[in-house]
């Protein structure tokens, strides 16, 4: 069954080891036919949330419009998620925690999808998937499907862009 992905990809290193395999995702889920949006986050110039709590009506807006807003849009939309980030000092990097905190709006709403986790490190995730899993068990009946993980260069790594690959053909 086609289902609709979307990867949120947060390294600041376009075509990095962490983009890579979102790459290699989104293949695989193109050539499964399903519809995938990819965002980089890098792209996108947004604001930090405002704790402002004017999101918190039935239409679930955020205030700023800077871009996010459509991103948040396609998460509703979506059966699949994929959140990618490089470890730093063995947490999600701030783009993406940045990210998650603008997700205010919609965090608890999003109902019944999959997720796949990608991290690019040095040498060790440390904690880091403790913050995603806590952000991911906000959502109502999350399903954490499978998460990969890159030490050093994705790009010399066939097996494991293989195996995501597949994954995203299969998602
Ligand atoms: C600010 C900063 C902090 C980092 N902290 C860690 C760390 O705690 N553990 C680790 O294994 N690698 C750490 N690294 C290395 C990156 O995780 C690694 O280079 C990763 O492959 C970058 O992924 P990317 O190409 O997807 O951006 C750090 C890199 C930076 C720039």
């Amino acid at each position: 069954m086609s289902k609709k992905v979307i990867v949120i990809s947060s390294s600041p290193r376009i075509g990095g080891n962490s983009d890579t395999l979102c790459d290699e995702f989104v293949r695989g889920a193109l050539d499964g036919d399903n519809a995938v949006v990819k965002y980089n986050l890098e792209e996108i110039r947004f604001h930090a949330c405002k704790a402002c709590m004017k999101c918190k009506t039935p239409e679930m807006k955020c205030f700023q419009e800077d871009g996010l807003a459509e991103v948040l849009d396609k998460m509703m939309e979506a059966d699949v998620i994929v959140y990618a980030t490089p470890i730093y000092y063995y947490s999600m990097c701030g783009t993406l925690k940045r990210f998650f905190d603008r997700c205010y709006p919609i965090f608890n709403h999003l109902e019944d999808k999959e997720y796949y986790i990608i991290t690019s490190a040095g040498s060790s995730n440390g904690n880091a998937l403790i913050g995603i899993r806590d952000f991911i068990s906000f959502s109502k009946n999350p399903t954490e499907k499978a998460v990969f993980t890159v030490i050093g260069d994705a790009k010399s790594q066939p097996e494991l862009l293989k195996e995501v690959y597949e994954a995203g053909f299969d998602c």
